[in-house]
């Protein structure tokens, strides 16, 4: 008998990649998933850490399955509740404390054993606790992956991280940081690829860290292989037309990589590169090793590498210390550089990391940076939108549009763009003219199809 699986994700892509492997770990005991906790056999919370509202969101979602959990027993059955990712790493013992109807928590490192865990609260009925970081890497103990990916695949290459920035609980959740061997990725690429995936995204915290044993079959023979010399391998496998990486660390963007932008065709010209702030006194407070002058010069490099490359951002408002005067070259960095697309975020204290100790800037004037940060962003991603219109770009098709003969695809930037396509399109990469941009995406014809095909 089929029983239900519910996960819910929350958090970054590398929790979405988790939750993939875990549907899969669990499916061999019969385990479907299903898209409502209501009756759910098994509910997994995949949970984020990273600020304060990502984990107070876990235990109100916990408040609801506590009541479909006692509704199912009282019609005498039985629902495992499982909270898994960076919030049961960091609060483990805290999680079985404060909902004791949650029978088994485990971090990042130890999803692989899934199976082990469901047979012992199946047997034992609540309490199972593993926040241990293992010695041998799950990607070892992972099935080969079964499931469907879809036109755009996500694949985990390196996790955790060795950096320590002041603000950030990775370090802690995740564990140190730790390379998959280059053949075990190229193995897993080409399997996507085989399944259908047309695109893969490598999927790392600090993925251009990358420094994974090199694969036997490589030119380089032996040593570790950097995230360039991964790309150019994955970039030789057919039909995988595109490529891309996230999240990268600004230190670590090498020549190397540098030259992989101007040379790999399949490597799209859009970089999400985390600045978090454009002052010099706060970056060293964030422990960021680099100044605001070495991002300008990479990215300098990066766009004489690759002219049409447009860049994406993450920042941070109101860390310990930041004056109106640190904050207004936040602004003026921005204004510099110009992002087609950012994240902001106000600063929240994190339990355990060195920066909320230190003196904290006032809600209120956080709320206002964030604001006028925002407006900023905002105003450069629609002028990033608009400049779209009436040129050519090609745009892989992902899926069917909500309406009738429409198609959904990406264009090199991540914008979503609707189009009048046959569906025998999915998974092709083809020229669009864009003709109008909505808010939160792009309107094209398909190019050299005469206009017919306007997508609305
Ligand atoms: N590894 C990536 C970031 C991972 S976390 C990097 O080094 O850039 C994603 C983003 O969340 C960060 O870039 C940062 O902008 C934000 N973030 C992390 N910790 C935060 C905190 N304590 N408060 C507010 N934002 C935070
Ligand atoms: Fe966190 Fe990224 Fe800094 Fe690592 S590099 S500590 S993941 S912000
Ligand atoms: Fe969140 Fe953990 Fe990712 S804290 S952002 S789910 S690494």
């Amino acid at each position: 008998m089929t029983k239900h699986l519910y996960i819910k994700t929350y958090g970054c892509q590398m929790n979405v990649y988790d939750s993939a492997r875990m549907a899969e770990l669990v499916e061999p005991l019969g385990y479907a998933p299903s898209d409502t906790p209501d009756g759910a056999d098994l509910v997994i919370l995949n949970t984020c850490h990273i600020r304060e509202k990502a984990a107070e969101k876990v235990f109100a979602e916990l408040g609801g399955i506590r009541r479909l959990k006692s509704a199912k027993e009282r019609r005498g059955g039985r629902m495992i509740v499982a909270v898994a990712g960076c919030v049961a790493q960091a609060e483990g013992s805290e999680i079985l404390r404060r909902a004791p109807f949650v029978d088994m928590v485990f971090g990042p490192q130890t999803y692989h054993r899934l199976p082990e865990m469901v047979a012992q609260a199946t047997r034992a009925g609540g309490g199972v606790l593993d926040t241990s970081f293992p010695a041998e890497p799950k990607f070892d103990h992972l099935p080969e992956s079964m499931t469907a990916p879809g036109i755009s695949a996500l694949l985990t290459i390196q996790e955790g991280c060795d950096k320590f920035c002041t603000f950030c609980v990775v370090p802690y959740t995740r564990g140190a940081e730790f390379s998959r061997p280059a053949a075990q990725v190229i193995a897993e690429a080409e399997r996507l690829v085989a399944a259908g995936a047309r695109e893969i995204n490598l999927l790392g915290q600090n993925v251009n860290a990358y420094h994974g044993l090199a694969s036997p079959n490589g030119p380089t023979g032996g040593g570790d292989w950097s995230l360039a010399d991964l790309l150019r391998a994955l970039a030789r496998i057919p039909r995988l037309e595109r490529l891309r990486y996230t999240t990268s660390h600004p230190r670590d963007v090498d020549a190397a990589l540098i030259a992989a932008h101007r040379d790999i065709e399949q490597l799209m010209p859009f970089l999400h590169l985390p600045v978090q702030s454009g002052s010099d006194r706060v970056l060293a407070a964030m422990n960021r090793r680099h100044r605001v002058d070495d991002y300008r010069r990479t990215v300098e490099k990066l766009r004489r590498a690759r002219p049409d490359l447009a860049l994406s951002s993450d920042f941070i408002v109101g860390f310990p210390g930041e004056s109106e005067l640190d904050f207004r070259a936040t602004l003026d960095l921005v204004r510099e550089i110009g992002f087609a697309q950012a994240f902001s975020f106000k600063y929240s204290p994190r339990p355990g990391t060195p920066a909320a100790a230190e003196d904290q800037v006032p809600e209120a004037v956080k709320a206002e940076r964030l604001a006028e940060l925002l407006a900023l962003l905002q105003q450069q991603q629609r002028a990033f939108n608009d400049a779209a219109v009436g040129k050519t770009m090609p745009v892989l098709f992902e899926k069917p549009g909500r309406h009738e003969g429409q198609l959904v695809g990406r264009s090199p930037y991540l914008q979503p763009v609707h189009a009048n396509a046959a569906a025998d399109r999915i998974g092709k990469v083809l020229p669009v003219h864009i003709i109008a941009v909505r808010s939160n995406s792009l309107t094209a014809v398909i190019a050299g199809s005469g206009g017919a095909e306007a997508g609305r």
